[in-house]
């Protein structure tokens, strides 16, 4: 009797919710539209287009007859960017668009690694959105490509299928994650605890957080490494990858561990152009297409 009333109770809610939601503004019913938005923290770097071209392709192959959008968290970037005359648009101004465009529900996908900053302001500038006057009157956030624990094992099962072919089961591979201030960083170090149980001569550091370098070269000391691959751990290979990693600039990855007597080997490939990651984006875009 009790559940009968609290269904009952439930099922009203429910229907005065949808009365709400369909007679807002002015009581003028919108036909649905349905729309991607892809959020990447972005990149300058001509190269590093390759990795965007291929999760573009690769949603548009999932999703035929949706309309795919793009924006880039990053102010810096899109500023370099629009000196050379690309413009690209911060999520709000994508949104912005959709809105004005008429979109009644949007799956915005994050393209970035971990649950950061990044994530977290993609996050709340969509919710934002979902309280305008008139405006999108759906918007469901996919989560960025280490989230849950099923995510770390399709990532590390990626990773070792993307190791490179010539490396050897003595020599090491080196991954670079960007990493940040944000409690989401610890990512990077269960992903090397996740690595190691398969294959314990996969490292993981990164350039803006923790594990650091200096760390890594200790563990690679340790296990007597001779030969390291090197590899970004992010969407694309472009400024860090190219320099704080490949580079031969005194403090690059490759610098700091050729002169600890360890052969390094750059490969200069973002995570987004392997096909094995894109669907672990991918997976993430059709959960939140499922909850528009
Ligand atoms: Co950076």
């Amino acid at each position: 009797m009790k559940r009968s009333v609290s269904t009952c109770l439930l099922v009203l809610s429910v229907v005065l919710f949808s009365v709400v939601t369909c007679f807002a503004g002015h009581g003028e019913a919108r036909p649905e539209k349905k729309g991607i938005l892809l959020v990447a923290f972005g990149s300058s770097m001509p190269q590093a287009q390759v990795s965007f071209e291929n999760i573009d392709k690769a949603v548009k192959a999932k999703f035929p007859g949706v309309a795919v959008r793009w924006a880039y968290t990053s102010a810096i970037i899109r500023h370099k960017l629009a000196k050379q005359g690309k413009i690209l648009d911060s999520t709000a101004i994508a949104l912005a668009k959709m809105m004005e465009e008429n979109f009644t529900h949007v799956a915005v996908q994050s393209l970035h690694t971990i649950r950061g900053e990044e994530y977290d302001d993609l996050d709340a500038t969509a919710k934002a959105f979902m309280h305008m006057p008139q405006g999108i009157s759906r918007i469901v956030v996919g989560a960025p490509l280490l989230s849950v624990e099923s995510d770390m094992e399709a990532v590390v099962d990626a990773i070792i299928a993307n190791s490179p072919k010539q490396r050897k089961k003595e020599d090491a591979l080196v991954l670079m994650g960007h990493g940040s201030p944000h409690p989401a960083n610890a990512f990077y170090a269960a992903l090397m605890f996740h690595l190691q149980r398969k294959d314990p001569n996969i490292f993981v550091g990164t350039v803006e957080g923790a594990p650091e370098i200096d760390e890594i070269q200790e563990m690679l000391k340790e296990k007597k490494i001779k030969k390291a691959y090197l590899m970004p751990f992010m969407s694309v290979a472009g400024d860090h990858a190219r320099n704080d990693m490949a580079s031969d600039e005194d403090d690059s990855w490759k610098s700091i561990l050729t002169k600890s007597g360890i052969m390094c080997e750059t490969v200069l490939k973002g995570t987004a152009e392997f096909d094995n990651m894109v669907d672990v984006w991918v997976d993430h875009l059709a959960q939140a297409m499922e909850h528009l």
